[in-house]
């Protein structure tokens, strides 16, 4: 008699309800992953895709002060119903926990919490998760990766070169478990001050652009220095918020980003899909 084992279907993967798992990494604090994971789920919200949120740097969640909900996380058993900010779903470390203390748990328990997020969190159906990771490329870097049903990754980098040696590590990890790189995004590019034409590039010049191509990755664009967004991230109110017209060379970006990121994972999924039907006919065939 063969094993019940046999018999059963595996269970579908607890993200499978959502359309595209995308991951925001740099490998390096500081150089933007949260600012560009809000903005790029309001960019996207505004295109009119459901969107949701993991913030996964349990040592230091920042989404939830830069995205204040509108209806906190609840929990029934084991499944936890994320929070609601201007519509987009979220879930963060920062609900555990008073914002002024500090999460103190070592690499194993971060790791237990993280798969919690992976697996007992109910999203309902999105088009697309954003999961802001953590700085560095360790355990819960290596889970996410692992787990979290990844159509790819979108790496932040800023002009630096000490920014893009970190970043380049980070492609190197997804690059060992088999996630794509989406593309390459260069934040805090320039500055542009109103009674100038000409910008300045404060962090240097084309950091971005030649780890793309160096690594022979799509370039997403430049986010510019926007006062605007730093203050938004301090105060809870979006750059959308700010600035509703979409004047801002910032905020237009974010926009772009919203095209690319669409565009970008299309593709990828479209591949996948061919390869699958690819290995389906190269099977038959071998019968
Ligand atoms: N393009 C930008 N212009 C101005 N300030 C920015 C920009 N991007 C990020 N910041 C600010 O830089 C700081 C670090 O950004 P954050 O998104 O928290 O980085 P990370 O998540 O990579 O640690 C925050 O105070 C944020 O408001
Ligand atoms: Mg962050």
């Amino acid at each position: 008699m063969p094993l019940p084992m046999h018999q059963n279907k595996p269970p579908p993967h607890p993200l499978a309800s959502i359309k595209a798992v995308v991951a925001i990494a740099a490998g390096k604090g500081g150089v933007g992953k949260s600012s560009v994971t809000v903005n790029l789920a309001l960019a996207l919200k505004a295109k009119g895709y459901s969107v949701g949120i993991m913030d996964t740097d349990i040592y230091g969640p920042s989404i939830r002060r830069m995205l204040p909900e509108d209806r906190l996380p609840s929990q029934k058993g084991q499944i936890i119903t994320p929070a609601l900010c201007s519509g987009i779903k979220m879930i963060s470390m920062a609900y555990f926990r008073k914002e002024e203390e500090a999460t103190v748990v070592r690499a194993p328990i971060a790791n237990g919490l993280i798969s919690q997020f992976i697996k007992n969190v109910d999203w309902g159906t999105l088009d697309y998760l954003l999961i802001d990771f953590p700085p560095g490329t360790g355990d819960v870097q290596l889970t996410l990766s692992q787990q979290a049903n990844l159509v790819g990754a979108i790496m932040v980098t800023t002009p630096q070169e000490v920014a893009v040696m970190d970043v380049r590590k980070a492609m190197h990890m997804f690059d060992q478990v088999k996630v794509p790189i989406i593309g390459v995004i260069e934040n805090m590019s320039y500055y542009l001050p109103e009674d100038r034409k000409e910008p300045l590039y404060i962090f240097g010049k084309g950091g971005g652009e030649r780890l793309a191509r160096e690594t022979g990755v799509p370039f997403l664009g430049q986010i510019p220095i926007e006062p605007d967004l730093c203050q938004s991230c301090d105060s809870g109110k979006s750059l959308f918020e700010l600035d509703p017209g979409i004047k801002k060379n910032a905020t237009r970006a974010f926009m772009d980003l919203g095209d690319q990121l669409v565009a970008h994972v299309g593709a990828l999924q479209a591949d996948t899909s061919n390869c699958l039907q690819h290995f389906e006919l190269t099977w038959k065939e071998m019968r």
